[in-house]
């Protein structure tokens, strides 16, 4: 019964790979999220935490098979934001209610480490009781340290697959697991609370990498973990692959909040563009975090990672009153807090 291989992991945090992969697949999901349910009311109460998404370029060095902004995509218009560009989101941001900034960018060359160091500063000089947080990709631990140095407090890289030969049929050559390993490794180590995490349904992607991946994460102990369903781009060799699944997503949000119980889950763009109510299902699944667009409204279609990115409605940051509205009616509440892991 799956009820009872829930009840393991509801007690111990924790199952056999077996046991996790039919949850991963579990069809009768009411129980699952119920017990799910419990435990992130347990840490997090009705709470429903914010963060501001400014996306600072489209520029991308690397060359993901599966994103949109890779660089072999030469269909698409690129842009950067300016420094002056990225305060205005972020003061538009704070008048919203926002106390989360993430910076998130392709891997551009353009923004020296300088740059960066001046943008966080700045931000954090502006609003002391905000929290940044970087998603720009791989640094050199030097370049990292010079971020946290610059008083940025977070960063989000996801690891994107634990299975090194399915990151390198996801990746071109250039790139490895081990050197995205050793990212994450680097910013623990340098204080920063770490978010990582993967695609669910990407090409190629078994349902043991799926347990590989949260066996990854279970070493890792990041304070933060995004998951959604891998999304085709036209632009993309993967354009013709099929998208990942919405309920192996919500499963998998679940499976996460249990063997997590004090990480921040975001409910995603990609989950809620896959699915009308997506970014409700995610939390109503467990997940604890909504990341809103706080980026100025004419760069937003073009920070395409994948097709018919949502950007309207909830997603986008002015529309916080909609998401309040929508949170509020499955009995959870968007708090203005710099919301800080329960570790
Ligand atoms: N579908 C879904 N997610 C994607 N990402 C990039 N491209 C896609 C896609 N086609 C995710 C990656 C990356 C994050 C910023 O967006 O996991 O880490």
């Amino acid at each position: 019964m799956i009820t009872k291989t829930i009840d393991i992991l509801y007690n111990n945090n924790d199952a056999s790979d077996s046991d996790l992969i039919s949850i991963i697949n579990c069809s009768d999901t009411e129980y699952l999220f119920t017990k799910a349910v419990k435990r992130r009311k347990e840490y997090y109460g009705d709470k429903v935490f914010i963060r501001g998404l400014i996306e600072i370029s489209n520029y991308c060095k690397n060359d993901c098979l599966y994103c949109g902004i890779r660089r072999s995509n030469i269909t698409l218009d690129r842009y950067r934001l300016t420094k002056e560009g990225i305060l205005a989101c972020a003061n538009e941001g704070y008048r919203l209610g926002f106390r989360t900034f993430v910076l998130q960018g392709g891997e551009d060359m353009y923004f020296s480490d300088d740059d960066v160091c001046s943008i966080v500063y700045a931000i954090k000089t502006a609003y002391p009781d905000c929290a940044v947080t970087l998603s720009i990709g791989e640094k050199t631990k030097a370049s990292y340290k010079k971020y946290k140095d610059a008083g940025a407090d977070r960063y989000l890289l996801r690891h994107e697959t634990a299975n090194a030969s399915h990151y390198a049929k996801l990746h071109p050559s250039s790139m490895s697991l081990d050197t995205r390993k050793q990212c994450l490794w680097d910013l623990k180590e340098l204080g920063f609370q770490v978010g990582s995490g993967f695609m669910v349904g990407s090409p190629y992607q078994t349902d043991s990498n799926i347990v590989e991946d949260l066996r990854f994460l279970q070493e890792l102990c990041p304070d933060m973990i995004g998951i959604g369903p891998f999304l085709p781009h036209k632009d993309t060799p993967f354009k013709n692959e099929p998208s990942g699944s919405f309920l192996k997503c919500l499963n998998i949000i679940a499976i996460l909040r249990l063997m997590f119980p004090y990480a921040l889950i975001p409910s995603t763009t990609a989950l809620a563009t896959i699915s009308p109510h997506g970014r409700e299902q995610g939390v109503m699944a467990g997940a604890n975090v909504v990341m809103p667009n706080l980026s100025p409204q004419d760069v937003r279609k073009l920070y395409s990672l994948y097709n018919n990115k949502a950007f309207s409605g909830s997603e986008a940051a002015e529309a916080i009153e909609i998401l309040k509205k929508q949170m509020q009616s499955i009995g959870y509440r968007v708090v203005t807090d710099v919301g800080h892991v329960a570790k």
